[in-house]
């Protein structure tokens, strides 16, 4: 894997600082952690390792795999969270439709969506899933802990205290207002097509 590229310049609220630990040395860890553990797995793949002892409670084999999904969705759904920023919060497109058709109106999404973020205890994910082919709200309280298989993360919150606890101390409320006004749009519409296969 390798770190993509973002510009957080037009993000309000959230603080260059903040941004700046979060993408720099958070997110691009999870990068270097994911490839030093797919180079790793590679020993076991390519026929290598310690397979004579390989059990389900304590394994070098087993630690991998388990860290493997931990790094790797870190990357993907800190990636969506990082796409979702940098917009002026206007929200639009077909996503919005899709939203009033399923909550009945914009302002029963975000009051839904707003207050599950303060239930979670890392991500809260507008999701689109292909098994039912609708949109929907999942928490997850770990990187690899609560997602949904088949579903396509489309906006993703990060509720973990190192993405605003430097600008908003405990007061998560005004974060996840200010998440808010910073979400693109565009991006969002276009993550949501994507998914959609429209
Ligand atoms: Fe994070």
């Amino acid at each position: 894997m390798s770190p993509k590229e973002y510009n957080f310049s037009k993000v309000t609220g959230i603080s260059q600082k903040t941004l700046d630990i979060h993408y720099n040395k958070l997110y691009k860890g999870y990068v270097n952690k994911a490839n030093e553990i797919g180079e790793k797995l590679r020993v076991y793949a390519l026929g290598g390792g310690d397979v004579e002892t390989v059990n389900p409670t304590f394994h070098d084999l087993r630690s991998l795999r388990d860290a493997e999904t931990f790094a790797v969705n870190a990357v993907y759904l800190h990636e969506h969270y990082f796409d979702a920023l940098g917009g002026d919060g206007v929200p639009g497109g077909e996503l919005k439709k899709a939203i009033e058709e399923k909550w009945e109106s914009y302002a029963n999404f975000e009051r839904y969506f707003k207050v599950s973020c303060l239930a979670a205890r890392g991500w809260l994910v507008l999701a689109w899933n292909n098994n039912t082919k609708k949109i929907n709200i999942y928490m997850a309280d770990a990187h690899n802990q609560g997602g949904v298989w088949g579903c396509e993360p489309i906006l993703v919150f990060d509720a973990y205290e190192h993405a605003y606890f430097i600008d908003y101390g405990s007061d998560r409320k005004s974060y996840i207002n200010d998440f808010f006004k910073n979400l693109n749009w565009d991006a969002l519409n276009k993550k949501y097509k994507e998914a959609t296969g429209e």
